[in-house]
């Protein structure tokens, strides 16, 4: 495995996910992780990241000395490469050097990381505070930069490297290339983390773990993640994975039949259906807040979890779709950047119930995910479902949740998921949906003037959900959504399209 030790940085996700493609399993602790048990793991390279902080910060995040002493490899991103500088000897220089966004990088020496990607000069990434001034003489340098002199750099004895720029992200166009080099050729892993072989392993683990009597609770939340380690948990222990679906009364238009057809009739899984929509709109009544909304619908759904399960009685364990970015998310240091929606819906669950955890796909990333649903035989409709929030529509309307304006948004979301469908482009786009707004605005129908609903449509392009940048719809097919949601949904009279990429804007409107 490769280590990545997490400095803070927005990108250190992304670090994983090219080590990941690079079929190389890795695993992000924070910077400050106890060198023993860095010493257990016996990692094949570590991955310094970048992070936030200054070298020049009383108290800067550093790691010990054995850290580089394990004799493995070490890359250094950006503040990672400084840390390793600094164990070594170097002054560094001071803000002065800010530099944020393209640079030209020129290779000067070659060296095994720049291998296969042609040329000396490449477009790469920065974003950086600090740059290294003057490199102690157990470094060399072996790439610099108009405003770095030594933007990449190799220890003597070829084992330490550090790069100032950023090979993580889409902006580095040789970067995946780089990140390639150094795991499979510098720290020589094998490259053949395959989702077959995890989910062998998996299985096996589960029905170890599980025995053969012990029973399971999940709840299916109509989600990828859910849906995937339901049936990987279902395919090793079968009807003794008993699921609970919570509808909450926020779901998306048809979402509850989908779900009783896909999991309970065509892949014979356990499944209970509990309606509990009034209790959640009784909860949700007057408020607008809406990290408030996520803690209200996050604690009801756990009440309402926990009246199932002790109905049920005589499990031993609850198993919950958790992917490695939640994982992470609690891990890092002080997480991947600062908290801006809390997505944990449903944190405080396994505390509360006293189960045992099962949680198969924490160590992967999503696109793994789906790829391990397609290898269990889930169809496109399942593996390739857009993200939906765990909080529903309660944060998609923006303002008060109540009913009427629940089942205003629901018909106008559901114009747009069928026009998108009827368009054949779901799959090149990351979510597209209906938001309603919290006003009112004139408008013309027939000869008579109309004071509604404005809802706006978000369609957006994305990776990971980190970054997003807005869909360029056709504008006829923006047209018949428009003239459909005005004419077929009661109370609105105004459609629009949010044009904004995230950041600064975030995919959901709450
Ligand atoms: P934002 O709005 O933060 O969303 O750009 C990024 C991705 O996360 C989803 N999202 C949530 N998912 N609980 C969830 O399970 C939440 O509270 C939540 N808020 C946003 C969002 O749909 C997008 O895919």
């Amino acid at each position: 495995m490769i280590l990545i030790l997490d400095f803070g940085s927005q990108y250190t996700q992304l670090i994983a996910r090219r080590v990941r493609e690079a079929r190389v399993y890795c695993e992000i602790h924070p910077f400050n992780l106890d060198p023993e048990k860095i010493r257990a793991m016996a990692p094949r390279g570590i991955i310094l990241s970048g992070g936030p902080a200054s070298l020049y910060d009383s108290g800067a995040p550093d790691i010990a000395d054995e850290v580089l002493e394990l004799g493995c490899p070490v890359l250094g991103i950006c503040y990672g490469m400084y840390v390793i500088a600094q164990h070594l000897g170097a002054r560094s220089a001071g803000a002065q050097a800010r530099e944020y966004g393209p640079a030209m990088l020129t290779i000067d020496r070659p060296d095994p990381l720049f291998a296969r990607i042609g040329g000396s000069q490449h477009q790469v990434w920065m974003s950086h505070g600090d740059r290294l001034e003057a490199i102690p003489p157990a470094l060399f340098a072996i790439a610099h930069s108009a405003n770095s002199p030594y933007a990449a750099v190799c220890s003597d004895d070829g084992r330490l490297r550090g790069i100032q720029f950023h090979p993580e992200v889409a902006h580095t166009p040789c970067g995946a290339q780089v990140l390639r080099n150094f795991v499979l050729d510098i720290c020589g892993e094998p490259g053949d983390w395959t989702m077959t072989g995890f989910i062998e392993s998996q299985l096996q683990a589960l029905r170890a773990r599980v025995g053969d009597h012990d029973r399971v609770l999940m709840a299916l939340s109509g989600g990828v993640d859910s849906a995937v380690a339901a049936v990987l948990i279902h395919r090793a222990i079968g009807r003794r994975l008993k699921c609970i679906f919570v509808d909450t009364g926020l779901l998306r238009a048809g979402e509850r039949q989908r779900l009783e057809e896909n999991f309970g009739q065509r892949l014979g899984i356990d499944l209970d259906v509990v309606d509990e929509s009034a209790l959640f709109l009784q909860r949700l009544a007057q408020v607008i807040d809406p990290e408030q909304k996520r803690r209200i619908i996050g604690h009801t759904f756990i009440d309402v979890f926990e009246r199932e399960a002790a109905r049920l009685g005589g499990a031993r364990f609850l198993a919950q779709g958790t992917l490695y970015p939640d994982v992470i998310e609690s891990v890092s240091f002080k997480g991947p950047s600062a908290v801006i929606k809390s997505h944990h819906n449903v944190g405080g669950l396994p505390e509360r119930m006293r189960l045992e955890l099962i949680e198969p796909l924490r160590e992967l990333f999503k696109d793994e995910v789906r790829e391990v649903g397609r290898r269990l035989g889930l169809g496109a409709e399942i593996v390739e479902r857009e993200p939906f929030p765990g909080p529903g529509l309660a944060v998609r309307i923006v303002g008060e949740v109540t009913r009427d304006r629940l089942e205003l948004l629901r018909r106008a979301d559901a114009v747009v998921m069928d026009e998108i469908s009827s368009a054949g482009i779901g799959g090149s786009l990351w979510q597209a949906f209906a938001v309603l707004l919290p006003l009112k605005t004139v408008g013309v129908m027939g000869d008579g003037r109309t004071y509604e609903s404005v809802i706006a449509i978000r369609a957006v392009e994305s990776q990971d959900g980190m970054t997003a940048d807005w869909a360029r719809l056709d504008p006829a097919l923006l047209a018949r959504i428009s003239s459909r949601i005005t004419n077929e949904v009661r109370g609105v009279n105004r459609v629009v399209y949010d044009i904004t990429s995230k950041p600064p804007a975030t995919i959901e409107w709450e």
